[in-house]
């Protein structure tokens, strides 16, 4: 499988385009969209979308150099369950994803971009840093391929940009949007690449700075 580029994001205009809550019906396309671009993604995946996923998706996924993040088993906001189901939903889709491609996720997005003392404590433990974004498109509300494509074309040099690949419409978005930000010169990265492996800390917030302002 390809492992991650040694892409220097700080002088490369790098963007890592992230990918929520599936894999689902359209997600086959998207990595067809993806491969024929030779674009690297990032995948959230919920656990339990994970485990009826007929397509293996997972498996080519990391076959074709994306990477897979942690995204909980059931999408439940982890600030508002109890410590067990919240230690629960993280390991349960830990232990899917590394059956499903033999690889462990080192990252994780808390469902809302919700996480506090005691979900952070637990991602460290767990070997896995917190990713939110930088640029919310906002595809799980307005259901418009052309305001999807807008909105993620708008990604700076070292953006996080996210998306849900459950939704037809956004998925729709991704040849254009990848057209536009080629154009500008941007490479497609996975979160790993942006940071560079060994700046990733377990537990820690990216972007730096997260929620603060
Ligand atoms: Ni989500």
């Amino acid at each position: 499988m390809p492992a991650p580029r040694d892409i220097d994001c700080k002088h490369v205009k790098c963007v890592a385009l992230t990918f929520d809550d599936g894999p689902g019906a359209y997600t086959s396309t998207l990595l067809d969209m993806l491969a024929k671009r030779g674009a690297r993604a990032t995948f959230f995946v919920v656990g339990q979308m994970a485990a009826r996923d007929s397509k293996n998706n997972l498996v080519r996924m990391v076959r074709e150099g994306h990477e897979i993040g942690n995204h909980t088993w059931s999408h439940r906001q982890l600030t508002a369950i109890s410590r067990s189901s919240m230690k629960a939903e993280i390991a349960r889709t830990q232990k899917l994803i590394e059956n499903r491609t033999g690889v462990r996720a080192t990252i994780m997005r808390p469902p809302y971009g919700s996480t506090n003392r005691s979900v952070t404590a637990e991602a460290r433990r767990e070997g896995l840093a917190q990713i939110l974004w930088s640029v919310d498109t906002k595809d799980w509300r307005d259901r418009d391929s052309g305001v999807v494509r807008r909105r993620g074309a708008a990604a700076k040099p070292g953006s996080i940009v996210l998306f849900h690949d459950i939704h037809r419409t956004t998925v729709r978005a991704v040849p254009a949007l990848l057209k536009d930000l080629q154009r500008k010169g941007f490479t497609f990265v996975t979160l790993s690449e942006l940071y560079g492996r060994r700046s990733l800390t377990p537990g820690s917030r990216y972007p730096a700075g997260w929620g603060k302002g």
